[in-house]
């Protein structure tokens, strides 16, 4: 086998027939990379180096001859790699890292195992990082019958339907607003349809890693629905006005008629 040992990274030209594993990490918590090799001589862990690297190759943690050794590790995993020391006498290598994140993505990590200089690959874990999507929200006007549908803090990307009535709809990206957390990198989408009439509408947000889908749903109340009820309330204040305007007219004229008659009854009684 060809390799080189340079500034504590391994290069290995071949990679031995190691299964890999694919494992989920979510954004921020702490996620262990599993590795349980067989092997075929028991570990002696004072004389047993083991690196952790990914395959650009970046290190993630050295334990040279039992013993944590950071002086080649990457930047990117300083302080996020945690190694159980007691493990090496149980054939447990895996790492612990925390937290994960965004730059971890699609990251696989190669354990590779050095007794007497001779490297092996003893196992191969991709992490696929991800963040739960919020419920997604639903907003609905009225007045250029639009709906938005919204939904934060997620990852991978994820896809956004609509189902309006029974028909589905993928609005396009002229509709949909994405944005990227600069801290976090998860991503906040922000869609939107329009609607011609009262009918249900579903939103589903897919996350593609986690295969969970998250839905909303709303009816909007069309113009037309509000016709009905609205022209009643207006017929129902004009004969509410008549009726005022009817009483008022009767009480003035009942008013001048005692006016009239008051003056001319008096009238005549005064001058009698
Ligand atoms: C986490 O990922 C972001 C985005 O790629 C990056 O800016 C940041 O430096 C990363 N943090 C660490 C500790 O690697
Ligand atoms: C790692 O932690 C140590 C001690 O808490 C701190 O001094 C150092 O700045 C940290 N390094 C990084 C890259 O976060
Ligand atoms: C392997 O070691 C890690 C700590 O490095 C620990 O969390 C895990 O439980 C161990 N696995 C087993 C099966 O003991
Ligand atoms: C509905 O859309 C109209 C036209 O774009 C806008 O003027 C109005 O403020 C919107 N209403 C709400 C509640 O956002
Ligand atoms: C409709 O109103 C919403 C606010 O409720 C606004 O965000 C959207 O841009 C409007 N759409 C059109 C086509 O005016
Ligand atoms: C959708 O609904 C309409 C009536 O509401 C119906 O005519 C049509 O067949 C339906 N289409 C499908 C694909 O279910
Ligand atoms: C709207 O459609 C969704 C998806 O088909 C369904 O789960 C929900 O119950 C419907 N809502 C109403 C009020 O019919
Ligand atoms: C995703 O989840 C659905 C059920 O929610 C399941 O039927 C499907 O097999 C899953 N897909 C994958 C790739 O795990």
């Amino acid at each position: 086998m060809n390799f080189k040992m340079n500034v504590g990274i391994v290069f290995l030209l071949v990679l031995p027939g190691v299964t890999s594993e694919d494992i989920i990490g979510i954004l921020g918590k702490p996620l262990l990379l599993p590795c349980y090799p067989k092997l075929a001589t028991p570990i002696n862990p004072a004389a047993m180096t083991v690196f952790w690297q990914d395959e650009k190759p970046k290190v993630w943690h050295v334990i040279r001859n039992g013993k944590e050794d950071d002086s080649h590790q990457d930047p990117s995993y300083k302080n996020r790699t945690a190694f159980d020391t007691d493990g090496l006498a149980s054939g447990n290598l895996s790492l612990l890292l925390n937290p994960v994140n965004v730059s971890d993505d699609h990251m696989t990590c190669l354990v590779i195992l050095m007794s007497d200089s001779n490297p092996e690959t003893v196992c191969r874990v991709t992490v696929n990082a991800a963040a739960k999507y919020q419920t997604p929200r639903l907003t609905v006007n009225q007045t250029n019958m639009t709906v938005v549908c919204s939904t934060e803090g997620g990852y991978p990307l994820a896809s956004l339907t609509f189902l309006i009535g029974n028909q589905t709809i993928d609005p396009g990206k002229e509709n949909t607003m994405i944005s990227q957390d600069p801290g976090t990198g998860t991503y906040n989408i922000r869609s939107q349809v329009t609607w011609t009439r009262s009918e249900n509408i579903t939103c589903s947000v897919h996350n593609p890693t986690l295969n969970e889908t998250l839905s909303a749903s709303v009816i909007p109340e069309s113009e037309d629905d509000e016709h009905p009820t609205g022209s009643t309330n207006y017929t129902t204040a004009i004969v509410l006005i008549v009726l005022v305007v009817v009483v008022l007219a009767v009480l003035v004229g009942i008013c001048i008629q005692r006016r009239k008659d008051t003056p001319a009854g008096s009238q005549p009684e005064g001058e009698t």
